[in-house]
């Protein structure tokens, strides 16, 4: 249309060095997944095409692109643990998403602690400042504007257990910042922090 615009159908290519979508829908919160295989092996990878998708009851997403562990093991269990991806435990976070073998244990290949969940089956990362056991309540196959299946699998779950280290909580309030969260950038090793100075408000209109 203009020179100053760049235009492109993504079915045909983006035309770039590398493509901007990722890089566009930035900074992603990491879903950071926990899960347990039929066979009692555990599981634990991110995931950055994560959110909150609702407040009552508490649901939350991701999207496996591919059917990966996690989403065989969901569908096997029926639950899962969600982990807040800080600073501190970030190296340990990219450990677990190693391309292994389904036997292979991502907790230990990482380094970190599983604990047992209160409410669900799936183990918690004891590191992480925070965590969500989950119930499997969806799992939906994509389909493009064509209605053809897409090989990538949405997994819902409910909120059924919340842990908070007492250090992030200051007077009632869930201190974000306090936890340095991580979330997922453009490039392939990109990452943002949160930092308190990153914070700005600005109140509803009514
Ligand atoms: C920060 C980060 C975000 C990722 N996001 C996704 C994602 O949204 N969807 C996906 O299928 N894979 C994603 N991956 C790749 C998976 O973590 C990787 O394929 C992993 O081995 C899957 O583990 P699993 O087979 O144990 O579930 C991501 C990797 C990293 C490091």
């Amino acid at each position: 249309m203009s020179e100053n615009w760049y235009f492109y159908e993504p079915a045909a290519g983006h035309g770039l060095a590398h493509n901007p979508f990722n890089a566009i829908i930035a900074p992603r919160p990491i879903g950071w997944v926990s899960s347990l295989a039929a066979d009692g092996t555990r599981n634990l990878a991110p995931y950055s095409f994560f959110n909150a998708f609702n407040y009552t009851p508490p649901i939350i997403g991701f999207a496996s692109v591919g059917r990966k562990d996690s989403l065989n093991n969901i569908e096997a269990t029926g639950d899962f643990v969600w982990h807040l991806a800080t600073r501190e435990l970030a190296e340990a976070m990219n450990a677990s998403a190693a391309g292994v073998d389904a036997s292979v244990d991502e907790f230990e290949l990482a380094g970190l602690t599983a604990v047992p969940s209160r409410v669900v089956s799936a183990p918690r990362v004891a590191e992480a400042p925070v965590a969500f056991e989950c119930r499997r309540t969806q799992v939906l196959q994509l389909q493009g504007s064509d209605g053809a299946a897409v090989d990538t699998w949405m997994v819902f779950g409910e909120v059924v257990g919340v842990h908070i280290d007492r250090m992030l909580i200051v007077d009632g309030i869930y201190d974000t910042a306090a936890a340095r969260p991580i979330l997922r950038a453009g490039g392939p090793a990109d990452y943002f922090g949160i930092d308190a100075e990153n914070l700005f408000r600005m109140a509803r209109p009514e």
